[in-house]
């Protein structure tokens, strides 16, 4: 139907289409009929609406047509906007045209299938109005992010993929075969920005990540987006102000575009808007760990790394994400260097989200001592031969520099407010999970 004006769910429930005759298109959601009667939800990209179908307003072969087509069928219909208050949005549409675009065979999902069954549907449960939501909210982030750091005078700059180094610790690598030789996948983009922060001195990059995750949890993808940035002449303190700046940003944006998502999902609206108004707090890694001992009677030792557990009771005591800087030295990866005023511990930081979401950032300044880098890489068993090329940054004018890694999914689980980082992703990868 070339030259006809389509019309968008959303304008209709906007009110703008009411008492107007106007054409639609797009899938049917629900379906019943009775006698000379059907009622549809037809639903587009924008949202959904009513729709009702008699038979005499209508050719014949178009009512049987509706009649006939079983959710997940294809349509193109005309008719005249109403408003109506028994209508689940207030408006209906009274139909006057009913084209099928394709017959759907019966929808394999129904109500109430188990969240496996639903993965190995997610052609088509990506349908859903859940999962629809959180795609919505989850392009707004990544929309933020690249807005985020363009207004703030940063490069984009791109790293390879394949990368002949680890850079987060070697047993979460994924080995590829490289014609005759064997290589990684990315586990982050941040030794290469090292390389370019020299250059730019602003950079960020948002792409796609890989870890070989062998524990199942609710917070771990093989395959994740990784929004990461590096500056050079900056230190801690400054890129942890800058994190949540970037996280109230996400926030703002959120808030202003997606309200209609964020109800889909239950997500309580008031809650996050007054994280996106809050100052967040900074304690260090000492602090936390007195926190859990004295308020939580708790035992951890100093020097574990805080797990699920351990964060979650953390984030009892706070209503906004956290930053938690200081970690013990001998946990961190080799590029985070120590604090001068606090050996044990590295410059670095993690921001954890209130809720049970975890880490969402991570990052530090980086280690501009060669033979400390060295000696802690041989540690984990690495060739140091391999980072010559990195380790020529820091001896052709070197400066301070700091940087760190926002977990997209990670983002996205907790302002959704959804339980699994799964469904934070349309397809997600996993220990167990590589289909569809
Ligand atoms: O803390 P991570 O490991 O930091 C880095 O990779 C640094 N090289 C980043 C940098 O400084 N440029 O990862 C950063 C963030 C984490 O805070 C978490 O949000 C997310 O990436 N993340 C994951 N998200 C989903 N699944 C996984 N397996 C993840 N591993 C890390
Ligand atoms: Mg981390």
């Amino acid at each position: 139907m070339s030259g006809t004006q389509w019309t968008r769910i959303e304008e209709i429930l906007d009110g703008k289409k009411t008492d107007k005759a106007i054409h639609l298109r797009g899938w049917i959601h629900r379906t019943r009929s009775s006698g000379n009667i059907v009622f549809t939800i037809i639903r587009d990209a924008t949202g959904t609406l009513q729709a009702t179908i008699k038979k005499d307003n209508l050719p014949e072969n178009e009512f049987e047509d509706s009649k006939k087509a079983l959710i997940e069928s294809s349509v193109e219909i005309k008719g005249t906007v109403k408003r109506d208050d028994r209508a689940p949005d207030g408006f209906e549409l009274q139909v006057t045209g009913f084209k099928i675009v394709n017959f759907a065979e019966p929808f394999p999902i129904v109500k109430d299938q188990s969240p496996e069954f639903l993965l190995d549907q997610r052609h088509l449960w990506i349908r859903s109005q859940k999962l629809s939501a959180v795609l919505k909210i989850r392009s707004t982030i990544v929309g933020a992010i690249h807005e985020f750091f363009r207004n703030n005078g940063y490069y984009e700059f791109d790293a390879p993929i394949l990368q002949p180094n680890q850079c987060e610790g070697g047993s979460t690598l994924f080995e590829v075969k490289y014609y005759d030789n064997k290589i990684y996948l990315s586990q982050s983009w941040q030794l290469y920005a090292e390389a370019a922060v020299f250059s730019l001195e602003k950079i960020y990059n948002m792409g796609p990540t890989f870890r070989a995750e062998r524990s199942k949890t609710s917070r771990h993808l093989s395959e994740f987006w990784m929004a990461e940035m590096e500056i050079a002449w900056a230190d801690l303190h400054d890129v942890t102000e800058i994190a949540k700046d970037e996280i109230r940003f996400i926030l703002n944006k959120v808030l202003k575009h997606n309200k209609r998502e964020l109800n889909i999902l239950d997500q309580d609206i008031k809650k996050l808007q007054l994280i996106a108004k809050s100052e967040f707090p900074t304690i260090t890694y000492t602090k936390a760990i007195d926190i859990l001992n004295k308020k939580e009677n708790m035992n951890v030792k100093w020097g574990k790394d805080l797990r699920t557990l351990e964060e979650n009771k953390l984030m009892d005591h706070f209503e906004t994400p956290v930053v938690v800087t200081n970690y013990p030295i001998e946990i961190m990866a080799f590029y985070k260097p120590r604090d001068p005023k606090d050996p044990k511990t590295a410059l670095c930081f993690d921001m954890i989200a209130p809720g049970g979401y975890g880490e969402i950032v991570g990052g530090s300044q980086r280690s501009l001592d060669v033979e400390d880098m060295k000696q802690r890489l041989k540690e984990q068993g690495e060739k140091t031969k391999n980072y010559e090329w990195y380790f020529d940054l820091r001896r052709y004018g070197s400066v301070p520099h700091v940087g760190y890694g926002l977990g997209v999914e990670r983002v996205v689980a907790w302002i959704c407010g959804i339980d699994n980082i799964k469904d934070a992703i349309p397809f997600p990868r996993t220990l167990i999970r590589f289909r569809p």
